[in-house]
């Protein structure tokens, strides 16, 4: 779907009446396509701590190029700063020499991710240093522009071999519109720290089966197809009024399909049977499905209220408690929840909505805890997605919501769909209890 602001802000018109009228300018993002290289040119390594030593190793095996010290004139594509070692807020400086001398030098879309300890795992001087580096971060994503974003990455002592998946995400197109997020990794005590193996890097799901719930269109249906991509079959579910749609598209995918309303009785054991009957169980659950029925509070009807809740937030809790409870989720396997910028920031006219996907992040935070068996739950928090959905709404509600982010654009169905494919990889097995928003780094509900 165009965006015919952006289209006209890289005309020769637009961009005078951009400079002369301070607008904002969104840049066109790199998007990943199949068969690319992670990064495209060199990442930057600084920083001292416990993992500095080992990443350019790392960088190495996921087939990026770095450098400790960037040539005369040399640009950098990504920048990987090791924060761990920062045990007092004096030793925060160590950001500013290493960040201030190389912003200028970064290409377009360029990658920043700072590494730090969890502040929860650690105490006294080092605990306020390593909480400082969150607003470090989230205000460097602010103003660093060009299409560029800047995460913060916490990894638990003890975690530093569950980093591989999240760094390749957060170096790549893949994570095109996710910025000023905090990850947090291996952060649960008492779970295992063992990391699930993938043999082939570009099919991370090769043999693994996913069951996407509302995959017939938008957002669930990209989820689908980058799933594939990775090498997963993918199980679609959607409601049988949508039949068609949904066997065309697993016909294309060579997937398989389930048609029926996640929110009937039956559904979770209709599920975990033909799971376990047809696939011998599920490695990836994507909680995609949802309905949004909008009214202000004071005019909000029994029914409108009752179909948000079911749909976003029972029917996914029901379906999850089953496949666990039946055995259904296969090791290292990913339960993933998508959650809404709505359900962080509130929104007019959709307190059962919101309630609803905040209620998905309760989700998460309830299950997290105690999943076996490298089992992993996380929530992706859309921002504005364009889709047919937000292509319906009024154009100057959708040009405000779509410019009020750090990227001055709207996302697209694929920067959710990598995010969900980050979470489902099975090196992202130390990955749990995360939600990361995919919103540009929205203005709203930071
Ligand atoms: N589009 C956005 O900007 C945005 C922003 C934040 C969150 N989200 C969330 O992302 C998810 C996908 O949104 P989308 O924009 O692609 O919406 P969509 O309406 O295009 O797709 C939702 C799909 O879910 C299916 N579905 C609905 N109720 C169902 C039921 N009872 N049983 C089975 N399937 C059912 C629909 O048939 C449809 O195929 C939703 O959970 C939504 O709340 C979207």
């Amino acid at each position: 779907m165009s965006d015919r602001y952006q289209e006209f802000t890289a005309s020769p018109i637009g961009k005078v009446l951009v400079k002369n009228l301070g607008l904002p300018s969104p840049t066109r993002l790199e998007r990943y396509t199949a068969g690319d290289p992670l990064v495209t040119g060199t990442v930057l390594v600084g920083g001292r701590g416990r993992l500095a030593e080992s990443l350019p190793g790392l960088l190495d095996t996921l087939g990026v190029a770095s450098t400790v010290q960037l040539e005369d004139g040399a640009k950098a594509k990504g920048l990987v700063f090791d924060a761990t070692g920062l045990s007092t807020p004096a030793e925060l400086n160590a950001l500013r020499d290493f960040f201030t001398p190389v912003l200028r030098r970064l290409e377009g879309c360029a990658r920043v991710v700072v590494i730090g300890t969890p502040p929860e795992k650690t105490k006294g001087s080092e605990r306020i240093a390593q909480r400082a580096l969150e607003g470090f971060t989230r205000s460097l994503g602010k103003e660093i522009g060009k299409g560029s974003t800047v995460q913060l990455v916490y990894v638990a002592d003890g975690a530093e071999g569950g980093l591989a998946s999240t760094l390749g995400f957060l170096l790549s197109p893949k994570s095109a519109y996710v910025s000023g997020q905090v990850v947090r990794i291996g952060c649960h005590t008492g779970r295992s720290k063992k990391v699930g193996a993938v043999a082939d890097l570009t099919r991370p799901l090769a043999g693994k089966v996913a069951l996407v719930t509302g995959a017939s269109r938008g957002i669930g249906e990209q989820i689908a197809r980058v799933l594939h991509r990775d090498g997963a079959t993918v199980v679609g579910v959607d409601v049988p009024q949508l039949a068609s749609d949904l066997q065309s598209l697993m016909k294309e995918l060579d997937g398989d399909w389930l048609t029926l309303d996640i929110t009937a009785k039956d559904a979770p054991q209709r599920i975990a049977h033909h799971l376990k009957e047809k696939h011998g169980g599920v490695d990836v659950v994507v909680h995609n499905a949802g309905i949004t029925r909008d009214k202000k509070l004071a005019n909000m009807d029994e029914g409108r209220w009752d179909s948000v809740i079911a749909v976003n937030l029972t029917a996914p809790e029901a379906i999850t408690r089953e496949l666990l409870d039946q055995g259904v989720v296969n090791e290292f396997g990913s339960i993933i929840g998508v959650a809404s910028i709505a359900g962080i920031a509130g929104n007019v006219g959709q307190t059962n909505y919101a309630a609803s996907k905040a209620g998905v992040i309760g989700f998460v935070d309830a299950f997290a805890d105690d999943l076996k068996d490298g089992i992993t739950i996380n929530a992706v928090a859309p921002g504005f997605i364009v889709t047919a959905m937000t292509a319906a709404v009024p154009f100057a509600t959708r040009e405000v919501g779509q410019r009020l982010n750090a990227m001055s654009q709207g996302g697209l169905p694929v920067d959710v769909a990598e995010t969900v494919a980050w979470y489902a990889d099975p090196a992202s097995s130390l990955v749990n209890g995360n939600v990361v928003r995919v919103c540009g780094q929205m203005m709203l509900g930071a």
